[in-house]
């Protein structure tokens, strides 16, 4: 399966565009350019950090940088999206816990790589880096991610090192929860990183095993329609955060490392009910969803694509009703999706806003996204953006 020539054309203006910026900004061309995508997860959300199972392909929206090496240390960060320029150096990379340390920017997505790979004994030092970033943000389609995983395969390459994808998606990451502080699992990095093109990626999030599957949605005359409710999100807020300390005490009580451990849910329920019903539902979400996941790896080995419909919708109903992560121009974008043909939707990413999902027959993408617009509408909610997605290449250097 290949892009469209439209989105291999729209590709290449966009890395012209971000190495004429460079040129221009530092009156040379940059040594490379570097991509990476956001993603869309197919299946099973809130599982990563439950040690769990993930299954996301990677989007052709993405994230690119323009860069080069310096050699003074300095870090130069410019986003073209922004038209702002923030500049730090080596030695003044701070955690988000260190004391005194300021309010996170945009900039630390891509800085705190730097941070991340010196702290893990990497000889980096600076870098100019000019960004263009078409992954909307806040829309759980994993843009910090994008950032994070381009300009990891930036520096990489840029100072000769040897570290394999996994680890350079564990580096990126470590970014986002050690320097920006946003206590996020593995899928979004993993998924910039290792998604190659016409694959979705099965990941175990505990052993680190990935596969790719083979997962073509026109060849079976589907489409799998990505829709922007336009409700923003962010993982530093505290829901987030509460829903993985809720899951990793409920594994305590459990005595279990992880939800992942749990075998016997009807038993784990009973032995969680007298702790109250929160524990018990977001136990039985993680626990549901990674079977989820694994039925609907199978399906997919399969080529069973259009059977994924009611996974999606059940996954949805257990975010909605157990994790309680939708909102509702989410839970609306779903219903509204179904009622016009999909075979299955579900809200993708963290929760309380961002995508929907819906797979779709061939052709009828645009048709369902006008339904939902329309309910919007009636709704009083903003008008929201859609496209439709194709499984695209992870993080590569492309000039
Ligand atoms: C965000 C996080 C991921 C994952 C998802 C929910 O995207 O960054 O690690 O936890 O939410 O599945």
């Amino acid at each position: 399966m290949n892009q469209s020539p439209a989105a291999v054309a729209e590709h290449g203006a966009r890395r012209d565009a971000v190495t004429a910026a460079y040129t221009q900004r530092w009156g040379a061309g940059p040594a490379g350019v570097w991509d990476a995508p956001g993603r869309v997860n197919l299946i099973g959300e809130h599982t990563d950090y439950n040690d769990g199972f993930v299954m996301p392909f990677a989007l052709t929206r993405s994230a690119m940088v323009a860069a080069a090496r310096r050699d003074d240390g300095r870090i130069v960060v410019t986003s073209l999206d922004l038209d702002e320029t923030v500049e730090t150096s080596v030695d003044d990379l701070v955690p988000f816990d260190a004391p005194g340390a300021a309010a996170r920017v945009w900039a630390d997505y891509l800085t705190g790589c730097v941070w991340a790979l010196r702290e893990a004994g990497h000889q980096v030092g600076g870098v100019n880096l000019v960004l263009e970033c078409s992954v909307p943000i806040g829309a759980g389609l994993s843009s910090s991610a994008a950032l994070e995983c381009a300009t990891v395969a930036a520096l990489v390459d840029l100072y000769g090192l040897d570290i394999d994808p996994m680890e350079r998606a564990v580096l990126a990451r470590r970014c986002e929860n050690a320097y920006v502080g946003a206590p996020t699992g593995l899928l979004d990095q993993a998924a910039s990183t290792l998604c190659t093109l016409g694959h979705t990626l099965f990941m175990d999030c505990r052993s680190l095993e990935t596969q790719q599957v083979p997962m073509d949605f026109a060849s079976v005359g589907l489409e799998m329609l990505v829709l922007d409710t336009m409700t923003p999100h962010s993982h530093v807020d505290g829901e987030y955060s509460s829903r993985r300390a809720t899951c990793e005490k409920a594994a305590g009580l459990l005595g279990v490392p992880a939800l992942r451990d749990v075998d016997d849910l009807a038993a784990a329920l009973a032995t969680l009910a007298p702790h109250g019903d929160e524990l018990v539902k977001r136990t039985r979400h993680v626990v549901t969803e990674n079977h989820r996941v694994l039925e609907a790896i199978d399906l997919a080995r399969a080529g069973r694509v259009a059977d994924l419909g009611p996974l999606l919708d059940a996954s949805h109903a257990s975010m909605r009703d157990d994790f309680e992560i939708t909102v509702p121009t989410v839970d609306l974008a779903v219903e509204t999706a179904r009622a016009h043909g999909a075979l299955g939707a579900r809200m993708t990413g963290g929760g309380f806003g961002g995508c929907i999902i819906a797979l779709v027959p061939e052709g009828t993408a645009d048709r369902v996204g006008q339904a939902i617009a329309k309910a919007f509408a009636g709704a009083g909610f903003g008008a929201p953006k859609w496209f439709s997605a194709v499984p695209s290449a992870g993080a590569r250097r492309i000039a």
